[in-house]
């Protein structure tokens, strides 16, 4: 097994030990998720799966996908919605910015955030949480709803609880990912 293999499964989530204060519904997607996820460690294949799910399971979305760091650039990666803008750099836009704070961002207008990236003039809302591993972020997942405030504390937890598994349950190739700092 690489060396990457032993270290995500070592960070692999239980889903039975969920905070008991995360809504059901994200509880029983983890499940969901994990089972999709249990027999594929491809990171192309995750991707694209995880995104098919979320906007299968997730209501008033438009758009939801990745961007992926690629040479120092995130770059679009699997997605469900409108084709996106394709490469956003680091401290740009909601995903730029929650990649470099290495922190979830809740945008509840993204009208009123400053510099946002207009891909879809759709999207009213969004939010973006950074996909991270021992000593690297691969990225970012980005979902878009033409709602405003459509994103809450609930899908904020829930959606770092699903990340953590698709980190988890990945094998990351070493062209994909951003150094963390120390
Ligand atoms: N709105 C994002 C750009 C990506 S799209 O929403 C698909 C941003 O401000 O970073």
């Amino acid at each position: 097994m690489e060396g990457s293999a032993r270290e995500n499964l070592v960070r692999m989530p239980n889903p039975k030990t969920l905070n008991p204060e995360q809504e059901a519904e994200y509880a029983s997607w983890l499940l969901e998720l994990a089972g999709l996820l249990t027999s594929e460690r491809d990171w192309l294949v995750n991707l694209a799966n995880t995104s098919a799910f979320l906007n299968q399971r997730l209501t008033h979305l438009n758009w939801v996908g990745f961007y992926l760091w690629r040479d120092g650039q995130l770059v679009l990666g699997p997605f469900q919605g409108k084709p996106a803008c394709t490469r956003i750099t680091r401290g740009r836009g909601v995903c730029g910015t929650a990649a470099a704070r290495h922190a979830t961002i809740v945008a509840p207008d993204v009208h009123q955030f400053p510099g946002h990236i207009a891909c879809d003039s759709a999207s009213a809302s969004e939010i973006v949480v950074p996909i991270e591993i021992p000593g690297r972020q691969i990225g970012v997942l980005d979902l878009d709803s033409p709602r405003l405030a459509r994103f809450g504390e609930k899908d904020r937890a829930g959606l770092e609880s699903i990340v953590r598994l698709l980190a988890a349950a990945t094998d990351w190739p070493a062209f994909l990912g951003d150094a963390k700092p120390r």
